[in-house]
């Protein structure tokens, strides 16, 4: 519905150049390798598959899954928050049509970052 392959080329591309030039990302780009090549590759495949399209990343790679990804990265709320601030602003820029899709694709996108974080626990036994 967004125009497929092409958009979310456009928007991981997107996503890194502002992750790797705004210092409003600076946490979430220390994170990363310093060569982000091998993720403007990786993320846009991903995406797609993700959004239920071409699944080349899953079947290329059928023993990685979100957790297992993400497990050995401390993901404190600030990371969380500017991968997806910087998520929807890459979406905003590339502005794929209907606009309706592409923000609830932002929208889904922030939550999964926010259930990502780490948190302190909850209700803790204070006793
Ligand atoms: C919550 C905030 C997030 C942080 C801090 C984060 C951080 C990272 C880091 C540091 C890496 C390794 C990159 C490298 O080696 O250079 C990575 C890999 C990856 N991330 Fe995230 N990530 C986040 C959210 C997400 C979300 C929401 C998605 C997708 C919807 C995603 C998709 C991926 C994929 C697909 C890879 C690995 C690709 C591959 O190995 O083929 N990440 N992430």
């Amino acid at each position: 519905m967004l125009g497929g392959m092409p958009v979310f080329e456009a928007i991981a591309q997107r996503f890194y150049d502002l992750m790797d030039e705004d210092p409003a990302y600076a946490e979430l780009r220390a994170m990363h390798a310093a060569d982000l090549s091998p993720m403007r590759e990786s993320l846009p495949q991903f995406l797609a598959g993700w959004a239920g399209g071409p699944r080349d990343w899953f079947e290329a790679h059928p023993d990685r899954c979100m957790m297992s990804i993400h497990k050995p990265f401390r993901i404190t709320a600030s990371a969380a928050d500017q991968w997806a601030g910087a998520m929807q602003r890459a979406i905003a820029d590339v502005a794929p049509e209907p606009k309706r899709i592409a923000d609830a694709m932002g929208e889904i996108l922030a939550d999964l970052c926010a259930a990502m974080a780490v948190r302190p626990p909850q209700n803790p036994v204070t006793s």
